[in-house]
């Protein structure tokens, strides 16, 4: 049997890579299928169908080979073993929640990817380890807190964020214990002593390669991000007696600041900013908005360009509030900064991928990733697969199979690389 340094992606490794493509797609899809809403594909953190997802996986984990265990932030975790126990430790993952009516493969395809590397090793033992992560909450749709599970291997889950709850009350403390975890062990989630490396394989969620007409991208930097929810509230009234000179239109205020949030981001190159959600109180047609609340989600490769816009934003809601007899509040949810994959890992990644015959081109996410969170304590890097269509967070998001043998092949060719460059381990 060839070992992982003898193989060089002969035909036959080839067909053998198009061959876990297409189960990594099938088994993203078999994933899709289990959903909290049925009709749609939709998981949340520690939910029903996590659960199930979660089995489902670490069956095809234990498999492949993988001591497979759950830490308290619910992330799944599958540890190859290496030669021997003092090996350094390499991370591969991605996140196996999903936001509502989602598509099969953000984050999905990530782990599975990850988990075909390990089945191609063909129980082979490395000289390092190989974590296969499949993180618990990325997106923050339950908690409107992202990053849940990729904060508890760099030790940011604290008490703050396991106090916050979600619409019905519960708390991340209370969610971890009623799914049978103890959040007391959060600590023993921290890989920072311990990984010498995070690899992520993700969906580019967006149309550049496609337009490049390129398979991989590598991902350079990730945008820096500003999630809050703006309040306005004025004063419900009649709709039918209410002349508008005297109303004090809560729904009318978000509106015009809403336009206002589209135009800074339209005039500032680089800039993103999405109002995802709006609700309105007493929310009747023939009611006066008393309330009105709406999510802003604000990004920019450049920290300070990103701070300048939400500032902006904030002084227009005030003056659009003063003007119409209104008040606004800003709450926070999440800031993450702009973060810079490690040079030398991408430099390995890049000669990776270039071995494979693809071109690489390099680029900046727009989307967040748990590569994010991790880049602040292990040396990360991420590959991007090409989506058809440019669509993602929609049911239309679609990866090509041989893009996916591509990342398959660009990723035996890292793990290889990576074991020979020992120093990269240090
Ligand atoms: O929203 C994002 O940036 C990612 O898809 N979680
Ligand atoms: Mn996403
Ligand atoms: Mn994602």
């Amino acid at each position: 049997m060839d070992t992982l340094r003898q193989r060089s992606g002969a035909k036959a490794e080839r067909g053998d890579i198009r061959w876990h493509a297409a189960q990594s797609i099938q088994r993203c899809r078999e994933l899709a299928a289990i959903t909290d809403v049925p009709g749609q594909t939709m998981r949340t953190f520690l939910s029903p169908a996590m659960r199930s997802a979660m089995t489902r996986l670490q069956s095809w984990m234990e498999a492949a080979g993988c001591a497979v265990s759950i830490d308290a932030a619910g992330n799944l975790r599958g540890l190859y073993a290496a030669v021997t126990d003092d090996a350094p430790l390499l991370l591969i993952g991605s996140h196996l929640d999903t936001v509502p009516d989602a598509g099969a493969f953000d984050g999905v395809l990530g782990v599975m990817i990850a988990l075909s590397l390990l089945e191609m090793l063909r129980g082979e033992r490395l000289r390092y380890a190989i974590e296969l992560i499949a993180f618990s909450e990325e997106e923050g749709v339950r908690f409107r807190v992202p990053f849940i599970g990729s904060s508890a291997l760099v030790g940011r889950v604290d008490h703050d964020l396991l106090s916050v709850a979600d619409s019905e009350g519960i708390t991340v403390r209370e969610a971890i214990c009623s799914f049978g975890l103890d959040p007391e062990m959060m600590g023993k989630a921290s890989v920072v002593d311990r990984a010498a490396a995070y690899l992520e394989f993700h969906i580019e969620q967006g149309p550049v390669l496609e337009s490049e007409d390129l398979s991989l991208g590598i991902v350079e930097a990730i945008a820096g991000q500003t999630r809050g929810e703006v309040r306005f509230i004025g004063s419900a009234n009649h709709a039918g007696t209410t002349p508008m000179y005297l109303r004090r239109d809560a729904v009318a205020g978000m509106a015009e600041w809403i336009v206002a949030v589209e135009g800074k981001a339209r005039a500032t190159k680089g800039l993103v900013a999405t109002v995802g959600w709006v609700s309105a109180a007493p929310g009747a047609g023939n009611v006066v908005a008393g309330e009105a609340r709406a999510s802003l989600d604000l990004r920019h490769a450049e920290d300070p360009v990103r701070f300048t816009a939400v500032n902006e934003l904030l002084e227009k809601a005030q003056s659009i509030a003063a003007r119409r007899g209104l008040r606004t509040e800003w709450q926070p949810q999440m800031e993450q900064r702009a973060v810079a994959m490690d040079a030398r890992l991408t430099l390995m990644v890049e000669t990776a991928v270039c071995e494979t015959g693809a071109a690489p081109l390099r680029m900046t996410s727009g989307a967040g990733h748990d590569a994010m969170i991790l880049a602040e304590r292990v040396p990360s890097a991420m590959i991007f697969l090409r989506s058809p269509g440019g669509v993602s967070h929609h049911p239309r998001e679609t990866v090509r199979e041989e893009d996916v043998a591509n990342a398959l092949a660009a990723g035996l060719a890292f793990l290889k690389l990576f074991d020979t460059t020992r120093d990269a381990h240090a």
